[in-house]
Parts: structure tokens; C-alpha cells; sequence
């Protein structure tokens, strides 16, 4: 055992860090040094009373106790602090012209069914018809055949099909779709709306008490995956949604952003208006 110092105010962080020496994972020792620097950095410059670290405490147990198998308390702490965005960027840096990523979210199902290419995903009638489409392409812009499309999206007040299980169709706004000779994608949905992300537990009072909104601006999610390039997660946006520019876990990208048309059109199938989304994907090699 290596001869080590007394704990002081002045080198609380060293001392700790110190006593680590031992550590076998080599990675485990460097992100605890890391984090015990901030944390003691952070806890001086804050000066917190012992019934404000108290508080801390109960809110972190607080925080755990809202886990369960289908809700992570943590994951949405770390996307209101726009953590889990950070994470996403250094894990996705993407070459020029490729399409930028974004959160996964909660509300991924990973059974969709697969659907023919034109297929209607919304299943109970409800909303404003919509016609999406594009192409997949790769950074010279050469279609990508056989790529395959997880869509999901909420539905016209702002619920997916899982918030609303025996209101909502079981795999309603949801399909997966595999790509042709010329990558191109098409399908039906309806507009969606912008909704809260789940505010009734810690993460929720914590918003409120900053003072912030749980709304994410109307979007709809993509996976977006094809042999020898990288899996691609991001969102298409609706860039005149009210929470367009405050998203409450920070997905937003000016890139990802496509206007939702109202168009007629007798040669489309659809009966009267509808609205026209465009976007063409660039998936980057692996
Ligand atoms: C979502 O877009 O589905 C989502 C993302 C982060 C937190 C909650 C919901
Ligand atoms: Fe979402």
C-alpha cells in the first residue's frame, strides 16, 4: 500500500484521485479521476449547505426511484441537460454532406412490422394525411439500394401508439421499409404534434422549476441502416413548430429540418389536401 496524504479542503480532489491508484481498468481510473476533479470543482464553487447536498442527494434517489423497465429517469435527466446530445455528437462526427444524427428517444419499438414501399403507417385515420419521401443516398449521392427505414412518429395530439395503448392501434405510426434500385422511400403518415416528453417524475418538477417548457418540436424519428455504412438515428423536423428553437432535450438541427407542404395532387392517391414532406438521407461508409 502506497503511503498516502490526509484528506484536506485544499486537495480533496488529489487525495481521492490518489487512492485510486490500484484501479485494474485502466479506462475506470481515468473517467473516475476526471469526475472527481469536476464534481470537487464543482461542490467548491458551489459551497452547498449540508441540507442544499442533502437535496441533491434526495432528487438523484428520487430519480432512481422512477426507473423501471419502461421509463428511464435518468436518460431523460441527461437529455434535459443536454448530455445525451453531446454523447450523440462525439459518437456520430460525420463527413461533409452526410446527414446528422440525433436522440433515440424513448419510444422505439423494435418489432415494427416491414411494410411495402407506399404503405399507410397510420392505422386509425386520425390526422392530417401526409405523403414522405426521398431518397437514401451515400456522401457522393449515389442511391443506396437495400437500405432499410425504421420510422416512428406521435401522433396528432402529440401521443405515440405506446403512450396509449387500447386508444391508439398497436404499432400505429410505425413501419419498417426497405429501399429499391434507386433508394428512394415513400410512404403515408400523419402530421405529428409537438408533445412534452414525461414530466410527472424529478425531471419533470426540475424543468419547472428552472422555469422551462417538456415540449419537443413536431418531428418523426428515422433509423436508417444499410450494409458497410454507419447506422444512421436522427428526426425530420417541422421548422414552423412553436418549440422549433427550445426543444427540451436540445434534438433540434438546422439540417434536419423539412417543410410540411399542403398540396393537392389527383395523381397522388390522395383524396383532396394533403401535406408534401421531402428528404433525401446521406449515410456516411463505415
Ligand atoms: C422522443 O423524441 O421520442 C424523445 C426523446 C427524448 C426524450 C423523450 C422523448
Ligand atoms: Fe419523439
Amino acid at each position: 500500500m502506497t503511503e498516502q496524504g490526509f484528506f484536506t479542503e485544499a486537495d480533496s480532489a488529489e487525495v481521492v484521485i490518489s487512492r485510486n491508484a490500484a484501479a485494474k481498468d485502466a479506462r475506470l481510473a481515468e473517467v473516475m479521476a476526471v469526475l472527481i476533479r469536476h464534481l470537487h470543482a464543482a461542490v467548491k464553487e458551489i459551497e452547498p449547505t449540508e441540507e442544499e447536498w442533502l437535496k441533491a442527494i434526495l432528487f438523484l434517489s428520487e430519480t432512481g426511484h422512477m426507473c423501471s423497465d419502461w421509463r428511464q429517469e435518468f436518460i431523460l435527466l441527461s437529455d434535459i441537460l443536454g448530455v445525451s446530445m453531446l454523447v450523440d455528437a462525439i459518437n456520430n462526427r460525420k463527413p461533409k454532406g452526410a446527414s446528422e444524427s440525433t436522440v433515440l428517444g424513448p419510444f422505439h419499438v423494435a418489432d415494427a412490422p416491414e411494410l411495402p414501399m407506399g404503405a399507410n403507417i397510420c392505422l386509425d385515420q386520425k390526422g392530417q394525411p401526409m405523403r414522405v419521401h426521398g431518397r437514401i443516398l451515400d456522401t457522393e449521392g449515389n442511391p443506396i439500394p437495400g437500405a432499410k427505414i425504421d420510422v416512428w412518429q406521435a401522433n396528432d395530439e402529440g401521443f405515440y401508439d405506446v403512450q396509449q395503448k387500447g386508444i391508439q392501434p398497436d404499432f400505429n405510426l410505425r413501419g419498417v421499409f426497405r429501399t429499391g434500385a434507386d433508394g428512394s422511400y415513400h410512404f403515408r403518415g400523419v402530421k405529428p404534434k409537438f408533445y412534452p416528453i414525461p414530466d410527472d417524475g424529478p425531471v419533470g418538477k426540475l424543468l419547472r422549476q428552472l422555469g422551462r417548457h417538456p415540449y419537443r418540436p413536431a418531428h418523426l424519428h428515422y433509423i436508417i441502416e444499410a450494409p458497410g455504412f454507419d447506422r444512421l438515428v436522427t428526426h425530420i423536423f417541422d421548422p414552423d413548430d412553436p418549440y422549433i428553437r427550445s426543444d427540451a432535450v436540445f434534438g433540434v438541427k438546422e439540417s434536419l429540418m423539412a417543410r410540411f407542404t399542403p398540396m393537392t395532387d389527383p395523381a397522388s392517391g390522395f383524396e383532396g389536401e394533403f401535406l408534401d414532406l421531402q428528404f433525401d438521407f446521406v449515410l456516411s461508409r463505415s
